[in-house]
């Protein structure tokens, strides 16, 4: 957990022009900076960056956010990930509340494993060189010495203690932390000794650990680094540090099984694929590779083995997709992989194929109707029955409904009832999460518009939110209809924000987060000084006073006043309501 009050101040200090600027060159224009869309390829630039605002909105694809979710896209971090980076560029450390002692020594640990697994890469890289052995091996693979190097192959060499050429203290604790020295009976030696090293770079560029296989026939094919403090394979993928770049562009990656077929891959200009380190794939790594790109393809051998790893990619990814997004299978032909597929047909050969990929839909439909007689009607209801875990992973999407409308057909029952059958109720009408409760039909336009505007006035200039008065707080509060915007200045209050960014980042996980960065988004098309933005609010708030003066003066009309109490609310009444006649006229904005 990191608390609130350090994001505030981080956020204060780190300039989302600058975290932006690294990574994608920005033009200035205007009050903003511009930049061709990193999240969808464009020739025109339409990503736009606020410095004002601390917020950033493309206006081709709609990919918007914070400093912080700039970094969680781009990147693929995960949010606390996102927070330390941040935190390190500008010096910041980032305190951890409860932390243990070992976390403490974890942590540290960590530090010395990341300098000893770059250490190695480098002497692995260096031995490379020296090795003609190695560099033929390479070549007899079709690699270049460029994709060699952009992928930091390397080479261990033979004898016990290669290791000992790169660290002065081959004794170090690390080297056997890291994974690269074994200890035993009392002697150490190299784990990777005579084998081409594949180093695995996690999303920032770290060393992780390492893949290393024998030149000609040895078993094991490849040793591969234990899971350490810094290598969890299960949420890491070989390959995506190199291919970010290239998934983007695509808007798909390609999942393949070895380290191989991502170097070949990329040798032949596929430079989307990324691969599983030998395990299966998990939820994670589909989450991950989802952040990057709506397509993900995993591409299986078609033997058995592939097909069993197929089916568990799959089983992995149910949870995790949403619509919009999208999950398919490439079957290679027998004997081959992606490797031997390029390295054959070209890259316009495995495009090709590509393109038939299987959609997971039809996959987990095609497979479990193979293991069942739909021609009878056992057969048509065991189909049900083998569906039914599975599709209860899926989240409630229109998907969802897609599949369990197929699967309606293919055993011939009614939607409804294999909804029911697999106990999942259909959706409802209306899924309003983060959106405000349906306005009152009598008044519903002016009045959504007005909390409308009154949302974008304060997520432009949350200041405007600090400034309200009691009075005006109470008036908002009136109606239900203005929630999203009385939690919006709540949240202001409390929290002391001054920007649309470090306004998002507090309300981030909140009921209304993306109601709040939509309408940040819209706010980014047109900008207005905060002068006018205090007018525009006041026009508004008069407006708001003005309807609900209106509303008792109406009722006063109806029923004239009788008691001296009545009369003076009655004058009262009709002088507020000329005043605020003058100026909600003045002050009012357009709707939006
Ligand atoms: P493959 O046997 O398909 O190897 O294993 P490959 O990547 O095609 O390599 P080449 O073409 O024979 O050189 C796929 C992946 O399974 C893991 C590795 O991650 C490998 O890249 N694996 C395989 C191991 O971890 N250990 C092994 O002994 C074999
Ligand atoms: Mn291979």
């Amino acid at each position: 957990m990191i608390p609130q009050s350090f994001i505030q101040d981080l956020l204060h200090r780190v300039d989302i022009v600058d975290v932006v600027d690294r990574y994608v060159k920005l033009k200035k224009a205007g009050a903003n900076f511009v930049a061709c869309c990193p999240f969808h390829s464009e020739k025109s630039p339409s990503f736009t960056v606020s410095a004002t605002k601390q917020f950033y909105h493309c206006f081709g694809c709609g990919a918007h956010g914070t400093a912080v979710g700039f970094m969680m896209e781009y990147s693929g971090l995960g949010y606390v990930d996102a927070i330390k980076d941040l935190a390190q560029s500008v010096g910041m450390k980032v305190p951890e509340v409860e932390r243990s002692e070992y976390s403490q020594r974890k942590a540290s640990e960590s530090h010395d494993l990341y300098g000893v697994l770059l250490e190695a890469a480098r002497f692995y890289g260096k031995c490379l060189k020296e090795s003609p052995r190695a560099v033929d091996y390479l070549k007899s693979r079709g690699l270049s010495g460029e994709i060699a190097k952009r992928f930091g192959i390397g080479y261990a060499p033979e004898g016990w203690q290669g290791l000992a050429g790169a660290f002065a203290d081959y004794a170090n604790a690390a080297l056997v932390s890291a994974g690269l020295v074994k200890q035993n009976e009392g002697k150490r030696y190299d784990v990777f000794r005579d084998r081409i090293m594949f180093p695995i770079v996690d999303v920032r560029g770290n060393v992780i650990g390492f893949g290393g296989r024998v030149l000609d026939t040895g078993e094991p094919k490849y040793l591969n680094s234990p899971e350490t403090p810094v290598f969890e394979k299960g949420r890491e993928l070989y390959g995506l540090y190199q291919a970010r770049r290239a998934i983007r562009d695509a808007e798909r990656v390609l999942v393949v099984e070895g380290y191989m077929d991502v170097v070949a891959l990329a040798q032949h200009g596929i430079e989307y694929a990324v691969a599983t380190l030998g395990t299966a794939t998990t939820g994670l790594h589909v989450q991950k590779l989802l952040r990057q790109a709506d397509e993900v393809v995993f591409s299986f051998d078609g033997d058995a083995a592939g097909r069993r790893a197929a089916w568990r990619a799959l089983e992995n990814s149910l949870p995790e997709l949403t619509d919009g997004k999208q999950v398919r299978f490439l079957f290679l032909p027998q004997g081959d992989d992606p490797d031997t597929y390029v390295r054959t047909h070209g890259k316009a050969g495995l495009e090709g194929i590509l393109q038939s990929a299987v959609p997971l839909s039809r996959y987990l439909l095609d497979e479990l109707s193979a293991q069942v007689d739909l021609s009878s009607a056992e057969g048509r209801a065991s189909l049900v029955h083998a569906a039914k875990p599975l599709v209860s992973k899926l989240q409630k999407t229109a998907f969802r409904v897609q599949i369990l409308r197929e699967l309606a057909e293919r055993s011939r029952l009614a939607l409804p009832e294999v909804e029911a059958l697999c106990g999942l109720p259909g959706l409802e009408p209306s899924r309003q999460k983060a959106s405000p409760p349906p306005a009152r039909p009598a008044r519903s336009r002016t009045m959504s518009s007005l909390w409308r505007t009154l949302l974008r006035l304060m997520i432009d200039a949350p200041q405007l939110a600090e400034a309200l008065t009691p009075d005006q707080h109470r008036l908002l509060e009136t109606d239900p209809e203005f929630e999203p915007v009385v939690a919006l200045v709540d949240m202001v209050k409390a929290t002391g924000v001054s920007t649309t960014g470090a306004l998002l980042e507090a309300a981030r996980g909140s009921t209304h987060a993306e109601l709040y960065a939509q309408v940040a988004s819209d706010g980014l098309a047109g900008s207005s000084s905060f002068d006018d933005a205090r007018t525009d609010l006041e026009g508004v708030l008069a407006k708001l006073e003005l309807h609900a003066v209106e509303a008792q003066y109406r009722v006063l009309m109806v029923q004239p006043p009788v008691t001296e109490a009545e009369r003076a609310l009655y004058e009262d009444l009709k002088r507020r309501l000329a005043e605020l006649k003058g100026v909600a006229r003045v002050g009012m904005v357009p709707p939006t």
